[in-house]
C-alpha cells in the first residue's frame, strides 16, 4: 500500500501509523521524525530545519522534499510506504506526484484524519515522546507504565520542543491556512478517504483496517 495520513497536529497520524506499518509490514516515513533526528545530528539541513520547526512554521520545501524522495526511492519503499507528514502543502504535493509518476508508484489512497482542535490540543499538551527511540505516550490516554519512563527502551520520556501551547495554536493555523488545500487536491483525484481523527486509539485502528480491506490494500 503506498498511502497518505494527512490530518492536523494531533490527529494520531504518528500513532496509527506505527501500527499499521507494523501490522502490514510497510515502511513508516514520517517527515517529522526525520526532522528532528537531521536537528539531533546537526546537521545544515537540521540547523536550518530547527528554526522553523521551534516556532511552528513549515520547514522549506526544498529541505522536506528532498528527504522524502530519497527515503521513498529506496528498494524497501516498493513493497509500500505510510507518509506521515507529507505532503502538507501544495506544492509538495505535486512534487510527490511527479517523483511517484517516474518510479510507477502512484498513491493508493488519502487518509484524512478530520479531528476536532480541541482534540488536537489535549492531545499535544500531553505528549511526551521517549529522548532515546521516540516512542510516543500521553500523560492521561496513554500511560507508559512506570511514570516518566519509556516502556519499549527505558529510555527518558520529554515534553516536545514544539509541544507548548502558543507554538501548537501556530501549527495548527499553518496547517489550516496550508495543508487543508491538500483535501480538495486529493478531493479531486478521488483517492481522498475520511476517518474520525477524534476516536480512541484502537477503534480508529479498527476502523482504518475496515477501510483498508474496502479498499483491497489489505
Ligand atoms: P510532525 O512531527 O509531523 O508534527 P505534526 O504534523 O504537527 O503532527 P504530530 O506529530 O504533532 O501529531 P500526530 O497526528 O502524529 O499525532 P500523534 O500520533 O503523535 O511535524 C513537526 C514539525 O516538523 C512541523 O511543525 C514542521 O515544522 C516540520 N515538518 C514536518 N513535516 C513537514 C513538511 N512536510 N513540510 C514542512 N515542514 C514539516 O499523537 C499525539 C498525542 O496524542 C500522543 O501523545 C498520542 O499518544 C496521543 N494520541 C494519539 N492518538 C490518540 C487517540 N486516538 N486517542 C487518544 N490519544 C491519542
Amino acid at each position: 500500500m503506498k498511502v497518505v495520513l494527512l490530518g492536523p497536529p494531533g490527529a494520531g497520524k504518528g500513532t496509527q501509523a506505527a501500527v499499521m506499518a507494523k501490522e502490514f509490514t510497510v515502511i513508516h516515513v514520517s517527515t517529522g521524525d526525520m526532522l528532528r533526528e537531521a536537528v539531533k545530528q546537526g546537521t545544515d539541513a537540521g540547523k536550518t530545519a530547527k528554526e522553523y520547526m521551534d516556532r511552528g512554521e513549515l520547514v522549506p520545501d526544498s529541505i522536506v522534499t528532498k528527504i522524502v524522495c530519497e527515503r521513498i526511492t529506496r528498494k524497501d519503499a516498493a513493497n509500500g510506504f505510510l507518509l506521515d507528514g507529507f505532503p502538507r502543502n501544495i506544492n509538495q504535493g505535486i512534487e510527490l506526484e511527479n517523483e511517484l509518476k517516474k518510479i510507477n508508484l502512484p498513491l493508493d489512497i488519502v487518509l484524512y484524519f478530520k479531528t476536532k482542535e480541541s482534540t488536537s490540543i489535549k492531545r499535544l499538551t500531553g505528549r511526551r515522546v521517549c529522548n532515546n527511540c521516540g516512542s510516543n505516550f500521553h500523560i492521561v490516554t496513554m500511560k507508559p507504565k512506570k511514570e516518566g519512563i519509556c516502556d519499549a527502551c527505558g529510555g527518558v520520556l520529554i515534553q516536545r520542543d514544539d509541544d507548548k501551547v502558543d507554538t501548537i495554536k501556530n501549527r495548527l493555523k499553518v496547517y489550516k491556512e496550508q495543508t487543508k488545500a491538500l483535501l480538495k487536491f486529493y478531493k479531486d483525484r478521488k483517492i481522498l478517504r475520511e476517518i474520525a481523527g477524534d476516536m480512541e486509539v484502537n477503534a480508529l485502528f479498527k476502523e482504518i483496517r475496515k477501510l483498508l480491506k474496502k479498499e483491497k490494500l489489505i
